[in-house]
């Protein structure tokens, strides 16, 4: 064989070598939390090798080598700290002494008790918020989740952390398109930036090419811009849309997202390097505004709403057009949240022509991925937010624009396009039987998770057209082409297997699944017979 075709062979096998340890190696829930009952021995011991795996200055614990830990981890569940430090050297002792406290917590699950000592108007013990990999304080659960002193975010370490995630994120476009974005938009949530202490509000400031300044109170109520030089590069012009939980608790970093938008603005700098201050330009231009109105960058709902309702639309499948959906988003997120050069505060007014204009430049879309328990296609959310701001960017922009999500749950930072992170998912949880039987331990609501995930997955679709037509095969041949596991839904849930069906067929019918007429007849015959037993007729 000539050599080149060995390197490319070879080149090809070590890609899909890759891609499934990535699969393999990918964190998934392998069932519901049933309230009130601790994790069993199992669950316990993934947990602590997660863990064991992070490197956790804080309490001065160094991340337990790959090699070694699955034995370190068994040996200290057979025989404690001592037997594993032995194994692991000393310099692992705080790692195990971790371990142990988080043992003892998990053991003592107050969750039943507060709830009913909540009930009766009792006072409930606070404890943090956040993913238990990344803060095992948050145990043990059952307390009074409280949140973030938001003029704190973001942290230095989440800030320290992120400078790598902006550039991995502007390379990869780079990559694909041999430039750098003009503009981006992105998805800040609350939940997340308290889980992170403030990793995506972090992300949106390098982009901008900017720094948080801590005031003598050590609160983070100012910005400062990165000399360009240091920066090594163009300042990215972001549009930010914040949920609703995001503005009612972040307000302070509202406006400090704000306040870094119109200090690049006003930078003395070539336009080629400061797109922020190119479009601000331009669009004072354009629409003779004022730089005021040319600069808002930070949108969320009116005062008092909450969500896109993207989801609600497509779940219904009240929509003809995809761009009813883009529309609805803006709809929703049109209002502008900060303050004026004159120092006026302004928080919700309406602008959608802002918003508009702001959108109709973006190149790509962004979203960060903080937690191996929530993924794209667990909830609606992922696709309402970015699947919808990505719909509106599309029209407004006159192409679809690129659409990335980062990983911070890996050591390694990794950036993924969207149609791979909906493959990733697809073969990590909804097709693989450790997901689905560990959902369908939990009966009726298993089988109605399967199919929100299914469902979510056709957000993706409606959204942004990032599902692959394998993706619906092989959920029809697993689901519902498989006798035994189609009986087995049918028993536990016939309404969710029904909607499987009738969600198959939308995906066909609305184009996003090529598919052979009898395959579909067959997905007709099932939802017949489906609505039929639904009907009491059989
Ligand atoms: C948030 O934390 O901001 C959020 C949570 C759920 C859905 C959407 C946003
Ligand atoms: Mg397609």
């Amino acid at each position: 064989m000539p050599k080149d075709l060995h390197t490319d062979r070879d080149a090809k096998i070590f890609a899909l070598y890759e891609q499934l340890v990535e699969i393999e190696q990918r964190l998934i829930p392998t069932g519901l939390h049933v309230f009130g009952r601790p994790s069993s021995a199992g669950e316990k011991t993934d947990l602590l090798k997660m863990i064991a795996s992070f490197d956790r200055p804080e309490v001065g614990a160094r991340a337990i080598p790959e090699e070694l830990l699955d034995d370190a981890v068994r040996v200290f569940l057979e025989n404690g700290v001592d037997a594993a430090v032995r194994l692991t050297g000393e310099a692992s002792r705080p790692v195990f002494n971790l371990l142990e406290t988080v043992c003892t917590k998990l053991q003592s699950n107050n969750e039943i008790d507060s709830l009913v000592r909540a009930l009766r108007g009792e006072y409930i013990e606070p404890g943090p918020g956040a993913d238990i990999i990344q803060n095992p304080d948050i145990l043990p659960t059952g307390r009074n989740t409280h949140a973030i002193n938001p003029y704190g975010v973001p942290s230095a370490a989440a800030f320290a952390r992120s400078e790598a995630v902006a550039n991995s994120l502007l390379d990869r476009y780079k990559n694909e398109n041999g430039r750098y974005p003009e503009a981006m938009a992105l998805v800040l949530w609350g939940l997340d930036n308290i889980k992170t202490q403030g990793e995506g509000v972090a992300q949106a400031l390098w982009l901008l090419g900017t720094r948080p300044v801590r005031d003598a109170l050590n609160r983070t109520t100012s910005i400062e811009a990165i000399p360009l030089a240091e920066l090594g590069r163009p300042r990215i012009d972001v549009v930010m849309t914040v949920s609703g939980i995001f503005r009612d608790l972040f307000s302070p970093t509202v406006q400090l997202l704000d306040k870094a938008v119109r200090l690049v603005a006003q930078l003395d700098e070539p336009l080629e390097l400061n797109y922020v201050r190119k479009h601000v330009l331009q669009q004072v231009e354009q629409d003779r505004c004022d730089l005021d109105d040319a600069a808002v960058r930070v949108f969320s709902n009116a005062p008092g709403n909450y969500g896109t309702n993207v989801n609600f639309m497509v779940m219904d499948s009240q929509w003809d057009r995809e761009e009813t959906l883009g529309d609805l988003f803006v709809t929703r997120k049109c209002f502008a949240y900060g303050r004026d050069s004159t120092g006026r505060a302004f928080e919700g007014r309406e602008a959608r022509v802002a918003m508009d204009r702001a959108l109709s430049r973006v190149e790509a879309t962004y979203q960060n991925i903080d937690t191996f328990e929530i993924g794209l296609t667990d909830v609606d959310h992922y696709f309402e937010y970015l699947g919808g701001v990505s719909k509106a960017v599309e029209k407004r922009a006159k192409a679809r624009p690129a659409i990335y999500l980062s990983d911070s749950l890996s050591r390694e930072v990794k950036i993924r396009s969207l149609e791979e992170t909906v493959r990733l998912e697809t073969r990590a949880k909804t097709l693989n039987p450790k997901w689905y039987e560990g959902m369908l331990k939990h009966g009726f609501r298993g089988v109605a998770e399967i199919e929100n995930h299914v469902s979510n997955t056709f957000g993706w679709s409606a959204t942004a057209d990032a599902v692959d037509d394998w993706v619906y095969t092989e959920v029809a041949n697993t689901f519902l082409f498989d006798e035994q596991m189609l009986e087995r839904l049918r028993d536990l849930n016939p309404h969710s297997a029904h909607s499987l069906a009738q969600r198959l067929l939308e995906a066909n019918g609305r184009g996003y699944w090529d598919v052979e007429a009898s395959v579909l007849d067959k997905l007709r015959e099932i939802s017949r017979d489906l609505e039929d037993q639904l009907e009491g007729v059989v």
